[in-house]
């Protein structure tokens, strides 16, 4: 059975040596950062992701998975290395490479070290070319070797969605393999051998493309109804109406058709805008994915929109429910939550905000507003309350609850509020994608 590295232990890297450990590969866990691998060698996960904590401990018991601070040590004890680092996109949308490059002449250097065939597998997302292009090139350089004779390339995307990572894992539609060649691509392949999936063997450019095409694809599906449901509004048509009927049509899906306060994490934006960035150094700028990113600027927009039209934003306490840029996550990482907060206190609301699960995360992104401690906390405490997280906990929020301190507005930013209740007993309340009462 291969044993398995693998370099940076975010969400990605985390959760992928989890399930291989989970299915009985040897996995050895790189990071920089001396605490994460303290964590992780005590069966703690360095961050929040729904069954991780209990499958991390199981694993670590097991002694299938361990954490270690040294390349070396990592490479020696695999046969096959996962780069999962992050690739953060710069100021103009553009992908920054930095720790790939930075780790691939490492691994280069330790690649010449060694008689043994081992293959390298980028799993972070980077724009089609790099893996045969930049990775390639410095693992040759640093090593002396040849990439498909002395040691393995390939390209294997992740299609994670946090909050569902490890079912998402377990339970893909398909895996995608790039390779450079069919001994790289079976040393991927040979992992995923307990997946009934269907396995797709494709180019490393083609697997990188295949990320960037998923994740624009959907992020555009979520601006188009956001654009259709800022028609509804406008129409009296109810947006969840049209989204049914047109996602009961196979060929288009209901998946990823909630309008709402725009897409937010750390993989959309980010993608979006680095596959638009190469769409306009290739000549060729993508006009759809310029207009899903402008959607997607003006989505949270909307929300003070609606309030400057109902309410004097200056001095009102405004109380936003969730945080997170998506319900079963501490992330905040582009959370429509942030810009909210932020326009609302720059027209000199005082804001309140509660979530679940985003604590640190949440008073670290939003260090001026006051953050509660439950959802009753933040009800008394406000006069205006807009629901921006679907978190499980607010779909059965009552007049009752919300009647502790009455309510001037309440705008529903992602349309799971019980609002003919709501209105019936005498609340003001806006939904995103419908025409107001
Ligand atoms: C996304 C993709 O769904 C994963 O397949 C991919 O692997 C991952 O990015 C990645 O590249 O690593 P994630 O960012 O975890 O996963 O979150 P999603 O559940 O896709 O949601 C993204 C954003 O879109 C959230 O802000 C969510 O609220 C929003 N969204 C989603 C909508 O506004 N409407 C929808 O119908 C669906």
């Amino acid at each position: 059975m291969s044993k398995i590295g693998i370099v940076g232990t975010g969400y990605v890297g985390l959760v992928t040596g989890v399930s291989f450990a989970n299915l009985g590969f040897q996995i050895t866990c790189l990071d920089v950062l001396e605490d994460k691998i303290n964590q992780i060698n005590a069966g703690i996960p360095p961050i929040y992701e729904k069954g991780l904590d209990s499958l991390l401990k199981i694993v670590v018991n097991k002694g299938l998975l361990r954490g270690t601070l040294s390349r070396e040590d990592m490479f020696n004890n695999s046969d096959v290395i996962f780069i999962c680092l992050p690739t953060p996109s710069s100021e103009d949308g553009k992908i920054n490479l930095k720790y790939i490059r930075e780790e691939v002449i490492q691994l280069g250097k330790l690649l010449q070290t060694t008689s043994e065939y081992k293959t390298i597998v980028v799993k972070s997302t980077v724009v089609p070319g790099t893996t045969d292009g930049i990775v390639k090139q410095l693992l040759e350089q640093e090593s002396g070797k040849t990439a498909g004779i002395e040691f393995g390339l390939a390209m294997n995307p992740e299609f994670l969605m946090e909050g569902l990572a490890l079912e998402n894992f377990q339970h893909p539609d398909r895996i995608v393999i790039g390779a450079i060649d069919d001994k790289s691509f079976n040393s991927v392949n040979n992992l995923y051998q307990s997946f009934t999936c269907p396995i797709q063997k494709v180019t490393n450019s083609a697997a990188e493309m295949v990320k960037y095409a998923a994740n624009s694809f959907l992020a555009t599906k979520i601006s188009f109804i956001n654009e259709i449901a800022n028609m509804c509004e406008l129409l009296d048509i109810n947006v969840s109406d049209v989204a049914n009927g047109m996602g009961s049509d196979s060929r288009i899906s209901e998946k990823f058709l909630r309008a709402g306060v725009g897409f937010g994490g750390s993989c959309f934006p980010k993608d979006v805008k680095a596959l638009h960035y190469l769409s306009k150094e290739l000549n060729k700028e993508s006009k759809i994915l310029k207009a899903t990113l402008e959607v997607n600027q003006y989505q949270p927009l909307r929300i003070i929109e609606i309030l400057e039209k109902e309410i004097e934003i200056k001095g009102s306490l405004i109380g936003l429910l969730g945080l997170a840029f998506k319900p079963d996550t501490d992330d905040m990482r582009e959370a429509p939550s942030i810009t909210i907060a932020n326009k609302l206190m720059k027209k000199g609301a005082i804001i309140y905000g509660y979530d679940p699960i985003a604590k640190i995360s949440a008073r670290e992104a939003l260090p001026d507003i006051i953050h509660c401690k439950s959802v009753e906390e933040l009800l008394e405490k406000t006069d205006v309350v807009i629901l921006i997280t679907e978190w499980s906990e607010f779909k059965n929020l009552t007049s009752r609850d919300f009647n502790v301190r009455p309510k001037k507005l309440i705008v529903d930013g992602r349309r799971i509020l019980n609002w003919k209740e709501l209105e019936t007993n005498g609340n003001k309340i806006k939904v995103i994608g419908q025409t107001p009462p």
